[in-house]
C-alpha cells in the first residue's frame, strides 16, 4: 500500500464550537501524521475549487456560504485546514471522519459525534476529509504551497 496524504478541514461551525482540538485529538489517536497546518480565510474562488465537483448539486449556493463562514461567525471567518500523511491515509481518516450526514455517522466518528443537521437543513459536520486520491492530490495543491509541508 502507498504512502498518501489527505486533506482535512476544521470547518467553520468547527471552529465556531471549539472543535479543533477534539477533532484533532481523534485523528492523533487514532495514529495519523500531521503534516501541514495552517488557519485559512476561504475566499469564494477557493471554495468554488474546492467544490467544484458538487457545482450542480441543489446545496451548492449553501455550501459556498457555510464553508466560507457566513453562517458561523468567527474571527475572519476562518477554517483550520491540515495534512495527513501515512498508509492508505485517505480512506482510514474517512473512516475517522465518519459519514457525511452526521445523523448517520458512526457514534464514535468525528461527525457522529460532534456533527448536527442545522435547523436550515444543512450539514453543519465539523470536518472536511479527502474523499479519494485524485480529490486528495487537487486539494492539497489548492490549499497548501509545497514548502508548507513536512514531506
Ligand atoms: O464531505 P463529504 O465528502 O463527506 O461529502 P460531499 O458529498 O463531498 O459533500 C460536501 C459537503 O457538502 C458535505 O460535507 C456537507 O458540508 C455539504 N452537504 C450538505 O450540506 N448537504 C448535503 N445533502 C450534502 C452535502
Ligand atoms: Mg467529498
Amino acid at each position: 500500500m502507498a504512502i498518501e496524504k489527505t486533506l482535512v478541514i476544521i470547518k467553520p461551525d468547527g471552529i465556531l464550537r471549539k472543535l479543533s482540538g477534539i477533532a484533532i485529538d481523534r485523528l492523533d489517536n487514532a495514529g495519523f501524521e500531521m503534516i501541514g497546518a495552517k488557519v485559512v480565510s476561504v475566499s469564494d474562488e477557493l471554495a468554488h475549487k474546492h467544490y467544484c465537483e458538487l457545482a450542480n448539486e441543489p446545496f451548492f449556493e449553501t455550501l459556498m456560504k457555510f464553508i466560507q463562514g457566513e453562517f458561523h461567525d468567527t474571527y475572519k471567518k476562518k477554517v483550520l485546514a491540515l495534512v495527513y500523511k501515512g498508509e492508505n491515509v485517505i480512506e482510514e481518516v474517512r473512516k475517522t471522519v465518519g459519514a457525511t450526514n452526521p445523523e448517520k455517522a458512526e457514534p464514535g466518528t468525528i461527525r457522529g459525534s460532534f456533527g448536527r443537521v442545522s435547523t436550515k437543513g444543512y450539514y453543519e459536520n465539523v470536518v472536511h476529509a479527502s474523499g479519494n486520491a485524485k480529490d486528495a492530490e487537487k486539494e492539497i495543491a489548492l490549499w497548501f504551497k509545497p514548502g508548507e509541508l513536512l514531506d
